[in-house]
């Protein structure tokens, strides 16, 4: 397939779009200042803080806390590493069904419950054998992303 294009220049903090590449939703959230510190909280809890696990290789300029290029700027594909299903977004923070009192923002796999926090680190004791992956990616500019 090839890549896509992508503008991000409309996309305010708290905000996922959502891109087709080779048949699959690429995500690309624009992460507030709250949603950034959480995932220090988060580090612990996860199962592979430093991204080595490698069903779903992450690219080295994505192994980091944040998981991406720009601490901001997002970009995963939209599919559970566990059985394919797609998470859903579950970013407001604090209880909610399915989820732990303390839940600091990510997403939830409808399907057996694997959860992922905000740089799509799942957590530890889930299902879901990887993160979410991170495609290949790059700037092309400030607000032009290039998937693929
Ligand atoms: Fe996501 Fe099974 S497909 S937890």
């Amino acid at each position: 397939g090839a890549p896509v294009e992508v503008d991000i220049s409309t996309l305010k903090p708290g905000e996922k779009l959502t891109v087709e590449w080779r048949g699959k939703p690429v995500w690309i959230v624009r992460r507030t200042p709250e949603q950034l510190e959480a995932l220090s909280k988060t580090t612990p809890q996860v199962a592979d803080p430093d991204s080595k696990r490698t069903a779903y290789p992450t690219p080295e300029y994505a192994r980091n806390a944040h998981r991406s290029i720009k601490p901001e700027v997002f970009v995963a594909v939209g599919i559970c590493s566990h059985l394919g299903c797609s998470p859903t977004d579950k970013f407001q923070t604090g209880a909610q069904p399915s989820l732990p009192d303390d839940w600091a923002g990510g997403f939830l796999c409808p399907c057996h419950g694997s959860t992922f926090d905000m740089a799509g680190r799942v957590f530890k004791n889930k299902p879901a054998p990887d993160n979410l992956e991170v495609p290949p990616h790059m700037y092309l500019s400030d607000s032009k992303l290039l998937i693929g």
